[in-house]
């Protein structure tokens, strides 16, 4: 392991992975927003800013990024968000910026790691599903088309590109204990046992990556022991 690339790694399971391999001493490169959200006094860390929403300036910030990082050979699409209720509540602005960040942004900045990594002839992609990625429940339309999506690309993705050396693998958490709630109505339950830690989202990562080369770790499915959601209206 060499160098990593995640989005999102200012908050919740990117932080959490972003901190797991700073004390491995790998080196990450971290887009998010709001990087005052969480700054991590490691030389090994260099946080980049963008909005990855913004899909057209996508091409230019990966070719800076590849320019000043070859040696990037992992990249981990994390950043996202939540808006759930009734599809006739979206405005169409908000469809295309869902669509785009939790689809789209994963999408093309893939499209030009792969042809870094097949160069390299070795990589890894991951990418955070979600259980909206299996099984499309109401209010989630969006999120799960954006999951699903992302779980076909990946399945293409992997056919794609095992020949030339690159792995990919989708890891689908029910509810994990962030901030992605603080805009909702609601969170996991409050028992310790009713949500994943992103601590142990960061553990199976590492570990995965310990897996000799020529096992594919198609996709990881995990939820926590107890299903209990709280929300937050309810008195
Ligand atoms: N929490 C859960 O229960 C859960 C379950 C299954 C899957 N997931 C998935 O896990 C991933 C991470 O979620 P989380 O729970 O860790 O949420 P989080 O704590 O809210 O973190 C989301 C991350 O995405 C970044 N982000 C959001 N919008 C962005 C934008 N326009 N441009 C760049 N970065 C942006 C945020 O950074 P800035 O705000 O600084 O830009 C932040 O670092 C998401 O894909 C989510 O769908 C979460």
């Amino acid at each position: 392991m060499k160098k990593v690339l995640i989005t999102g790694s200012s908050s919740g399971i990117g932080k959490a992975i972003t901190e797991m391999f700073l004390e491995k001493n790998i080196p990450v490169l971290g887009i998010a927003r709001q990087h005052q959200k969480f700054i991590h006094k490691s030389e090994l860390y260099f946080p980049i800013t963008a909005d990855l929403s913004k899909i057209d300036d996508l091409p230019e910030l990966t070719k800076d990024i590849l320019k000043n990082h070859s040696d990037i050979d992992i990249f981990i699409g994390n950043a996202g968000f939540g808006d759930f209720k009734s599809i006739e509540n979206f405005s169409t602005k908000q469809i295309q910026n869902f669509i785009n960040l939790n689809l789209i942004s994963h999408i093309v900045l893939c499209r030009f790691l792969v042809s870094h990594m097949k160069r390299y002839k070795n990589g890894d992609i991951l990418f955070i599903g979600s259980e909206s990625s299996l099984a499309g429940k109401k209010k989630a339309t969006l999120y799960s088309a954006a999951k699903f999506g992302l779980r076909g690309f990946c399945q293409a993705l992997r056919d794609e590109v095992g020949t030339s050396g690159v792995r990919v693998c989708l890891l689908n958490p029910g509810l994990v204990r962030t901030p992605f709630f603080e805009s909702l109505n609601f969170e996991p339950g409050k028992l310790e046992n009713s949500a994943i830690e992103p601590a142990d989202i960061a553990k199976i990562i590492y570990n995965l990556l310990q897996t000799r080369n020529g096992t594919n770790i198609d996709e990881v499915n995990l939820s926590p022991l107890i299903n209990s959601i709280n929300f937050k209206n309810t008195p």
